[in-house]
């Protein structure tokens, strides 16, 4: 049975706590829903930040952009793919794109520039595509 006075230190240790929680206190300003709108942005629609320019692309190739998981390459002139820079065999990132392929270092995984598939395993499953938006000679993450 509990008896008035007898809490002690631990009581007062929890009501200093509560004590944090104030009620009507105001709260915390909510952050915005929307990222801010990119200055000179038509009609303020906010614009995403340019992954690269069409130009880093080569043609027949692709640039690995390890930072955001992201290759994207250019099979034919003026038509871009995306996929995941993160190997489907054992996770290993894809290093580089060269003779026509996406290659993996760990264990020679290669997969094709125009659709992601294998070329060469162990890997067994395609790279996942990543949309992307080509606009003038900016790209983004879509
Ligand atoms: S993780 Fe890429 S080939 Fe093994």
């Amino acid at each position: 049975m509990f008896v008035a006075g007898t809490c002690g230190a631990a009581c007062a240790a929890a009501l200093s706590a509560c004590a944090t929680y104030q009620v009507g206190a105001a709260p915390a300003p909510a952050a915005p829903a929307q990222p801010e709108a990119a200055p000179g942005a038509p009609g303020g629609a906010p614009q995403p930040a340019t992954l690269a320019y069409t130009s880093d692309i080569p043609i027949g190739g692709g640039t690995v952009f390890a930072e955001q998981d992201i290759v994207v390459t250019q099979p034919e002139s003026g038509r871009f793919r995306a996929f995941s820079a993160t190997c489907t065999h054992q996770g290993c990132p894809v290093t580089e794109v060269a003779g026509g392929t996406i290659n993996c270092n760990c264990h020679g995984s290669r997969f094709a520039v125009a659709d992601g598939v294998v070329v060469d395993g162990p890997a067994d499953s395609p790279l996942p595509e990543r949309p992307i938006e080509v606009n003038g000679e900016q790209i983004f993450l879509a």
